[in-house]
């Protein structure tokens, strides 16, 4: 994995950009994993603030709250509608369909978007107990799209966007650790104090389930991008 370590939330999106707008300007950028949550707006919005056309690239996002609609606001589609598809129109975006209560159908329809799409860099945030999408701790470093149950940890940490945390979904649909290791480049960002244990786990602990981002040390070509609040607790 290669570190760099920014100074903030801004600097890591212009980093990340940088790495996106190369693989477009050298035609290999077909088709972009994506992720929801407040680490990648910035990049989002440098997107957005840019002239790099997007309208031949394929999106395929990472997870979507299971019983939601993506009219609904805090659905992931709804998020990805208004950070980044309205302003910057893609070829065609996929995220899984959190209204069809049929996981085994949602699994296989997935999966075979991603083999007619293979990623060639997936943008991910990382969960403050070291998930990525929704692959929350325990789970397999083989699995691929399922309807995943969310942990107490990350249902607190997302109960900030609902008016009340009952209102948080309990169940979601998430690509498998599996399916992340598939992309060609990964682009791994984390920003704030918060995610600084999972950032020293990430490169100071062992390769475990325990923490779901440790697959990434499996994989040739890893870019993590954090900030100095995130990097604190690494050792020098
Ligand atoms: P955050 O979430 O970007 O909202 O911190 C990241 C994650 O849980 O993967």
């Amino acid at each position: 994995m290669e570190l760099y370590i920014v100074k903030d939330n801004i600097e890591g999106a212009q980093k990340g950009y940088e790495v996106i707008k190369a693989a477009l300007e050298s035609n290999t950028l077909k088709t972009i994993g994506l992720a929801t949550g407040s680490t990648p707006l910035t990049l989002y919005d440098r997107i957005v603030n840019s002239d790099l056309d997007f309208s031949n690239v394929t999106s395929v996002n990472l997870d979507e709250y299971v019983g939601i609609p993506g009219t609904h606001p805090q659905s992931y589609r709804y998020f990805m509608n208004e950070n980044l598809f309205n302003a910057k129109p893609f070829k065609q975006s996929f995220v899984p369909d959190g209204m069809n209560a049929d996981e085994a159908a949602v699994s296989k329809e997935y999966e075979a978007i991603i083999e007619a799409n293979p990623l060639d860099i997936q943008v991910l945030g990382i969960g403050s107990n070291g998930h990525i999408g929704f692959n929350e701790p325990g789970s397999s470093f083989d699995s691929i799209t399922r309807k995943v149950a969310l942990t107490k940890e990350t249902i607190e940490a997302n109960s900030r966007f609902f008016e009340t945390i009952d209102e948080v979904p309990k169940y979601a649909y998430s690509m498998g650790i599996k399916d992340i290791l598939g992309a060609k480049k990964i682009l791994l960002f984390a920003y704030g104090a918060s995610k600084a244990d999972a950032i020293q786990r990430l490169f100071e602990g062992e390769v475990t389930e325990a923490l779901p981002a440790s697959a990434l040390k499996n994989h040739k070509n890893v870019i993590v991008i954090v900030d100095e609040a995130a990097a604190s607790k690494l050792s020098k």
